[in-house]
């Protein structure tokens, strides 16, 4: 498998290991590029688990696969440009070689449909994310001689299928699908469908399972993490809803061998104190929050439909440094949305001033294809865009910088997720606030560091988005 650059993702690092899975007739090879979020690679492990179920193994290389399999991301344009630039390739490799099978799943896939096979002829099979846990039902359409697309509105099913994992420390789990929020400028809604949250019991069915296979570290994964439960049924007592977030990290934290929880992307709209509360009081959820703020100023906020004002951003970044001094926060921003002008710019950057954010995911606006801000008359050109990203760009790496010093002479916990690929001689991991960290391999009574091994480390360099250290 392969990622083409994560959009607003921790990547995965640690060597990959297949979990295994129950072997049918052999097929041919297989070759999956992920494109998109955290969503998007979950899903992409899910459904190698189910190709290799059917009997496919993954492909040396890409060009050597029987199956290629994209799993696109339509959140801005350069993102679905990528894709068809990959395919292009791809639809020339089957003139020669009718029986490679080519399939787009992911976000372009719903978007686009059916026009997605008038423009590639080739493609076998298009299905949108809610069909990733039906793959093996679509492939067998095709191997029928149809070309399928699969992008009705569905109920996700649960997935009965081992995914096929790319760490073997860390493990993502879905908790919620979907999105119901309306942000104008975003395509997420009309690709991922109604919000659908898993029932707590299946979840943490899946937390055992990871943990029985050796996994350390779990993220729960939402678009709008803050939206669990509101899909289920349930009131307590106490006259709230049974099923939040804050309820579902109780109830998941005391699966045995899971050292590290996390969970993204959170909405300031619907961040509660009780939620971190919680999250001050269980050890083992890591003092990292991902809240994305989009904008400085509130009437940009307001535009966008977000919900909140910079002010209530605040407070929940304050209410957090009361509760978890050291805790780590990162966002995603979007600058030069339609209208946005030189002075809601820099309450953009004054809010990154103030905040001192350790990692902030910027991104220009790209106007997408059925959402209300790209119809407006107000669009910024080219040139204001990428001068605001540049600005944005050294600014968030000036702050991440001061952030990680922070760091220097102090010992961490790191969660050894498998070597440095630039140098053997080191294994990588990550704190429990998310800096990437280096450390010596060898350990002081012989071998190596393992993936999954928790080191304490005394941190020595220290760089805008990583450290290095030396063993405690
Ligand atoms: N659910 C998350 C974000 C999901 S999309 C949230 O609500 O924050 C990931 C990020 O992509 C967004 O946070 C936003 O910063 C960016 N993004 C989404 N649509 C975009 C667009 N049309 N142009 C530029 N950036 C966009
Ligand atoms: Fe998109 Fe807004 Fe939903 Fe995030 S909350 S996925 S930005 S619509
Ligand atoms: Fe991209 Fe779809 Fe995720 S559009 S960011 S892959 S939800």
């Amino acid at each position: 498998m392969r990622e083409t650059g994560p959009m607003t993702a921790t990547p995965l690092t640690a060597a990959a290991t297949a979990a295994p899975s129950q072997r049918s007739a052999q097929r041919g090879s297989y070759w999956i590029t992920t494109f998109g979020c955290q969503m998007n690679k979950a899903d992409s492990e899910r459904m190698a688990g189910i190709l290799e179920a059917m009997g496919y193994r993954e492909a040396p290389a890409e060009l050597e696969a029987d199956l290629v399999l994209y799993n696109t991301c339509t959140i801005r344009d350069n993102a679905e440009q990528k894709v068809y630039s990959y395919l292009g390739r791809q639809a020339q490799r089957k003139r020669t070689n009718p029986n490679l099978t080519l399939v787009v799943a992911g976000c372009v896939a719903q978007q686009e449909g059916e026009s997605l096979l008038r423009r590639v002829p080739e493609l076998d099979l298009v299905m949108g994310p809610q069909h990733a846990n039906r793959l093996d039902t679509l492939l067998a359409q095709v191997e029928q001689g149809q070309q399928v697309v699969a992008t009705d509105e569905h109920h996700i099913l649960e997935d009965i299928t081992t995914a096929r994992r790319d760490s073997a420390v860390c493990g993502w789990v879905n908790v919620i699908y979907g999105c119901n929020e309306r942000c104008t400028y975003c395509v997420v809604p009309s690709v991922r469908g109604r919000e659908q949250s898993r029932l707590p019991e299946a979840i943490r069915l899946e937390i055992e399972g990871l943990a029985a296979q050796g996994f350390k570290e779990i993220t729960l994964l939402g678009q709008n993490i803050d939206a669990y439960g509101r899909d289920l049924p349930g009131i307590t007592p106490e006259g709230r809803r049974q099923h939040t977030l804050t309820d579902l990290l109780r109830f998941v934290h005391d699966v045995k061998g899971i050292e590290r929880i996390r969970f993204a992307t959170s909405h300031p709209r619907y961040f509660t104190e009780r939620l971190i509360d919680a999250c001050a009081d269980l050890p083992k959820v890591c003092e990292h929050f991902h809240i994305p703020f989009q904008s400085g100023d509130d009437a940009v906020l307001r535009a966008m439909a977000r919900g909140y004002t910079i002010d209530r951003y605040r407070r929940i970044i304050e209410r957090i440094r009361e509760r978890m001094p050291d805790a780590a926060i990162s966002a995603d921003v979007i600058v030069a949305f339609p209208g946005e002008t030189d002075a809601q710019y820099r309450r953009t950057l004054d809010l990154i001033e103030e905040i001192g954010f350790d990692q902030v995911n910027t991104a220009a606006y790209s106007p997408r294809p059925g959402t209300p801000a790209a119809d407006w008359p107000n669009q910024l050109s080219e040139a204001v865009k990428v001068e605001r990203l540049r600005e944005l760009n050294a600014l968030v790496e000036a702050k991440a910088k001061q952030r990680s010093a922070r760091y220097a002479g102090r010992i961490e916990e790191i969660l050894v997720e498998g070597p440095n690929p630039k140098d053997p001689d080191q294994v990588m991991g990550r704190t429990r606030t998310n800096r990437l960290t280096f450390v010596p391999a060898a350990r002081p009574e012989g071998g190596m560091w393992q993936p999954g091994d928790l080191v304490a480390a005394r941190i020595e360099q220290v760089r805008a988005f990583s450290l290095s250290g030396t063993l405690a």
